[in-house]
């Protein structure tokens, strides 16, 4: 208590803000909400937590929500990455979403992607026995990397289905045509250990589109 006096915020896994009893899910990097305002209002018994860096998108989403009423949807300003293990206690998680996170094409940039093995580790220890992790990208390098680092972090791919809510970014793409690539993961009951892994999240490349 006394280091989140001094310091502002709580070390990972000291002390966590008490979310109540219904299911919890997180977004990260909802960007201008188009997804987490409409998953929030089509599932009122669920409270949605969504993590994004940029301020002017948190301000949005949380004007956004108000004026819908959607009192189970609340925004955070921050590094997902960072907040995550502050935030929510080991099993607390029903659900994460991540759709259409950075690429960060510069190589000097490639340590800012969100999906490594050590992120997976930590979803998989915050997320309880069934939770689900719904992944969506856009760059085919990424998927294939990441489906690895689920399946390696040890989730267990579930059958495709076709989204019920389509994020911003979505939306322009169910227009344009261009590809989506998804696929969900659940977590499964044990002990989650460090395990030895080469995949960094840093190797892949892809074709940069504009
Ligand atoms: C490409 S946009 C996708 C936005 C939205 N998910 C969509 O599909 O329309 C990626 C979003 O993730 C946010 N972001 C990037 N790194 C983040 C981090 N470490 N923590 C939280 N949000 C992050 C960015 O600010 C941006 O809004």
């Amino acid at each position: 208590m006394l280091a989140t006096v001094l310091y502002g915020c709580a070390e990972p896994g000291s002390t966590f803000p008490e979310w109540g009893q219904r299911p919890l899910e997180v977004e990260i990097g909802p960007g201008r909400g188009g997804f987490a305002l409409d998953y929030a209002a089509l599932h009122p018994s669920r409270l949605l937590i969504a993590i994004e860096t940029r301020k002017a998108d948190c301000e949005l989403i949380r004007a956004r929500a108000a004026r819908r009423g959607l009192g189970n949807l609340d925004v955070f300003q921050g590094d997902a990455k960072l907040l995550l293990p502050r935030m929510f206690s080991s099993g607390a998680l029903s659900g994460v979403h991540i759709q259409f996170p950075d690429p960060w094409w510069k190589t000097r940039h490639h340590k800012r992607r969100m999906v490594d093995v050590e992120f997976a580790l930590l979803l998989r220890r915050l997320l309880k026995a069934g939770g689900v992790v719904d992944f969506r990208t856009d760059v085919p390098a990424y998927f294939r990397e990441a489906v690895q680092t689920w399946l390696e972090a040890g989730f267990e791919q579930l059958p495709d289905a076709a989204p019920n809510v389509l994020s911003t970014r979505e939306r322009r793409y169910a227009i344009t045509g261009q590809p989506v690539f998804r696929a969900r993961f659940g977590n499964p009951e044990g002990d989650v250990r460090p395990i030895k892994s080469d995949r960094t999240g840093r190797d892949w490349r892809d074709v940069r589109r504009k």
